[in-house]
């Protein structure tokens, strides 16, 4: 069933432990890191509520902004729900999805379609160079749907996913796993990979989860062979939007691409909120629906609402080393 994105990407609480594995170009196991939690995103359900709904939201998000207890709530729930993942769904995304605008729509295989709206946004984010017969990284992989669409549709020579979460290692390698495409334990900000190492590395919808974003870009950099390309995209609210491309500069890669995707994430979430409700009957306890049905951002929840007004900004960017 695919999706997933939603329900673990919106809350954005995640986390894991590191292990070792197997790609060429990667070295040993890193140990365990710290993982993340994100900005719960408020919401604003209807008129009446949403101001009191908005201000719990914003202090919850205070509290797990506490490097702590962001951790613990992380780590714990991404690894409920990877749990739940595996026991009762197929899911291969955990992003929010994109839905373009105009144009022609990606060609799929037909055992693709049910994931289309999640593989949309891969494919505009990393469509924008040439992979084929490139070594990638992907960082924070989840559930490996993304990795391996780069690999089998854009002919990528060597292919790693790199998540914190073992259980989604296990099962990425498991479901997904062929020569030339492997998934393995690590943390985005100590990356457990050779210096100057790949021509690409992805990232979707996961460094709002990582407590040192700065650390992170340093590594992608790292990692990065000169003249190699971050393709990468995420969502902040917007007031944090201007220290978030800060980051990026000071980081020193370049800049080459920077478009908001918001409207497109709003109008993906729309399109999926049958499949994600669906989703959300599967995974979740009857009492517990209504609140994953806001944090799948199905049509009318305040995720969805949040990114259909602009108050929260889904950004990509193409981003290169220098050679
Ligand atoms: C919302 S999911 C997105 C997964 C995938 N990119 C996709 O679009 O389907 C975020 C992922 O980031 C991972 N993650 C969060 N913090 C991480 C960290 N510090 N290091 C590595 N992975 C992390 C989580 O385990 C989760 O799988």
């Amino acid at each position: 069933m695919g999706v997933g994105g939603t329900c673990l990407a919106t809350i954005q609480l995640i986390a894991s432990i590191p292990r070792p594995s197997s790609a060429e170009w990667v070295r040993n196991s890193v140990g365990t890191l710290r993982p993340s939690t994100n900005n719960l995103t408020p919401c604003e359900a209807s008129e009446g509520t949403s101001a009191v709904i908005n201000t719990i939201v914003d202090k919850v998000n205070d509290v797990l902004r506490l490097d702590g207890i962001k951790d613990t709530v992380s780590k714990n729930l991404y690894r409920y729900l990877n749990k739940k993942i595996d026991n009762s769904a197929e899911v291969s995304f955990l992003n929010y999805g994109f839905s373009p605008l105009e144009g022609e729509p990606v060609q799929l295989e037909p055992a693709d379609e049910r994931n289309r709206v999640y593989i949309q946004l891969y494919h505009h984010v990393v469509s924008r160079v040439d992979l084929t017969g490139r070594d990638v990284l992907e960082v924070s992989s989840g559930r490996g749907g993304g990795a391996k669409y780069i690999k089998r549709y854009l002919k990528a020579r060597r292919m790693c996913g790199i998540d914190r979460q073992p259980r989604a290692v296990k099962y990425c390698n498991k479901q997904h796993g062929e020569p030339g495409l492997a998934y393995i334990c690590g943390d985005a900000q100590r990356l457990p990979v050779d210096n100057d190492s790949c021509d690409a590395v992805v990232n979707v919808e996961a460094s709002h989860d990582y407590l040192d974003v700065p650390k992170f870009l340093s590594e992608v950099r790292r990692v990065l062979r000169p003249g190699g390309h971050f393709l990468y995209t995420d969502f902040r609210n917007e007031e944090e939007v201007p220290a978030w491309k800060q980051q990026i500069t000071e980081s020193g890669l370049t800049v080459i691409e920077d478009e908001n995707i918001t409207a497109n994430v709003a109008k993906g979430l729309a399109d999926n909120t049958e499949h994600n409700n669906e989703l959300v009957k599967k995974l979740a306890p009857t009492l517990l629906r209504p609140l994953f049905r806001q944090f799948a951002g199905v049509e009318g929840s305040c995720i969805q609402e949040r990114f259909a007004t602009g108050r929260s900004r889904y950004q990509r960017f193409l981003i290169q080393k220098q050679a």
